[in-house]
């Protein structure tokens, strides 16, 4: 079977994109289909581009056992709309972000936003956590890992 080739994406990739990433990557593995999946995520700012994961997003996520290793890049409108399969955005602003620069119908067919997936959390979007306090964080996960398990689900 081909990889399903999925791409989350948020502004900063420092903090909400990293960690769909990481979580999404914790369940595949967990199920044991890890190899039928190639996960990545970017920016659609490429104001943190070359940073780690925001210090804060971390440390909350490790206690739940998501290590977030990856690295911040820039959403790359040509690459990333032919490598990847759904392209995943965070919140309102992101999705019109990456509408705004697709090419074609096959491009804009590849966005989904998400919340759209989650199951037990009614929220529109995953709030950005960047100036806000610690209870942002923690909601950011709580979105994720109900968003990821959707996602999951609907896939399988
Ligand atoms: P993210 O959060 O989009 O979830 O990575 C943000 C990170 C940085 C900024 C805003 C949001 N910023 O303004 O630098």
């Amino acid at each position: 079977m081909e990889k399903k080739k999925v791409l989350f994406v948020c502004l900063g990739n420092i903090c909400r994109s990293p960690s769909a990433e990481a979580v999404f990557t914790g369940i595949v593995q967990k199920e044991g289909l890890a190899e039928k999946f190639e996960i990545d995520s970017a920016g659609t700012s490429g104001w943190h581009a070359g940073e780690p994961a925001d210090k804060r997003m971390q440390e909350h996520a490790i206690k739940r056992g998501y290590n977030l290793t990856s690295i911040s890049r820039k959403f790359n409108p040509e690459k990333d709309f032919n490598r990847f399969d759904m392209i995943i955005g965070m919140d309102n602003q992101n999705v019109e972000t990456l509408k705004s620069m697709t090419r074609n119908g096959k491009d804009l067919a590849k966005i989904y936003k998400m919340t759209d997936f989650a199951k037990e959390w009614n929220y529109d979007e995953v709030p950005d956590p960047y100036y806000g306090g610690e209870e942002g964080f923690e909601l950011v996960l709580d979105l994720l890992e109900d968003s990821c398990n959707g996602l999951l689900e609907k896939l399988k």
